[in-house]
């Protein structure tokens, strides 16, 4: 069961270069993907409404797609424009349509009821669209649940455990760390963490000159339904008063990540991991990439392993820690908005089971 009226991530831009025709399943649902020659990005569903063959494998044409079975031709609005040796349009044959937004190289889609999209509700994050932070948007596929992964951002004390040689630094992060400020909020919550006096962990060292300088770190982390992450992190010189605002010298970047449920057991999983120091040494963000890609893959094969034994016992319950009340209340919010996006409107009766195999069209 996913959220439905909400923005998700379907594609980074530079997934649609060329003409491509993306088939990506969301929600379930298997979307077709593309950029019209108008430039505009279109999603509809991938099955064509005639004998159900997938859109994607058709060809497009302008703005507009061609199912390569028969030759039945629709627009970007999911219209009918052309049935081969027909003339007559039945209006009942068309494609959904899914609302999209295109904002800083993301490819935003909504789900749910078209008529409630509405472009505010996009989660924006300023130093997306700023140029002096730098990075490489990237994607990896999981087999998991989108919501294991949420909580695997949720709890920061696993950078100590899971990525002490790559992202963490030491084990000493989960013991002297505590979260500092947790802030449950309507739609998420805010995390605060620092770790004063610490070692520079592996991958900020690579693209550091001062390898053996100690540093105050602090990870201020954002979660968002329906799984969207955006964390600032600071390094400064130890001791200098960065908690009090001091923040000469510092090193930040500026962490964003998108958790998609491709399905109820797998996940897209699109991010960028900015900088703010490069200037012209693009070195930097391909180190940082490097450096990402070898921390997620160890959150991945974790949390992949969690993924089956939770599937092996479904019976299996959970036991929560302290650490856990940021996710607890995350998937709170979550249950309560999913719930109320199920019931039914007061007054209304809700439809027969049941539907026809095959209408006429002709
Ligand atoms: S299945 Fe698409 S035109 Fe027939
Ligand atoms: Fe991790």
């Amino acid at each position: 069961m996913f959220l439905k009226n909400c923005w998700y991530v379907a594609a980074w831009d530079y997934e649609l270069i060329d003409g491509k025709m993306l088939a990506r399943t969301l929600l379930n649902e298997n979307v077709l993907l593309y950029r019209g020659d108008s430039g505009e990005v279109i999603a509809l569903n991938n099955r064509c409404p005639h004998r159900g063959a997938l859109l994607s494998d058709g060809r497009r044409e302008g703005d507009d797609v061609r199912c390569m079975y028969h030759g039945i031709k629709y627009n970007k609005d999911g219209r009918c424009l052309q049935i081969p040796g027909q003339d007559m349009i039945p209006p009942k044959l068309r494609v959904r349509k899914y609302p999209i937004v295109e904002s800083a190289r993301l490819i935003w889609i909504w789900m749910g009821d078209p008529a409630r999209a509405d472009r505010t509700l996009i989660p924006e994050y300023a130093p997306l669209h700023d140029p002096k932070w730098r990075g490489l948007p990237a994607y990896l596929h999981y087999d998991a649940n989108y919501l294991l992964i949420v909580d695997n951002l949720s709890d920061f004390s696993h950078l100590a455990f899971v990525h002490t040689n790559t992202l963490g630094g030491s084990e000493e992060y989960a013991y002297v760390t505590k979260p500092v400020v947790v802030e449950k909020q309507e739609r998420g919550f805010r995390v605060d963490r620092w770790h004063m006096n610490s070692e520079a962990p592996p991958f900020h060292k690579k693209v550091i000159r001062d390898k053996d300088a100690r540093v105050d770190r602090r990870n201020h982390v954002t979660m968002l339904i329906p799984g969207i992450f955006y964390m600032e992190t600071t390094f400064t010189p130890a001791g200098q008063g960065a908690e009090k605002g001091n923040l000469e010298n510092a090193r930040e970047y500026r962490n964003c990540q998108y958790m998609t449920p491709e399905t109820d057991r797998t996940t897209h999983f699109f991010w960028v991991y900015l900088n703010n120091f490069e200037g012209t040494d693009t070195t930097i963000s391909a180190s940082l990439l490097d450096s990402l890609i070898e921390g997620f893959l160890e959150d991945k094969a974790i949390i992949e392993r969690q993924q089956k034994t939770l599937e092996e016992d479904p019976n299996f319950q959970m036991l929560g820690i302290l650490a856990d009340a940021p996710l607890a209340h995350f998937r709170r919010v979550l249950d309560k908005l999913i719930q109320a996006e199920q019931e039914p409107p007061a007054g209304t009766v809700p439809a027969a089971a049941g539907a026809a195999k095959q209408t006429s069209l002709a």
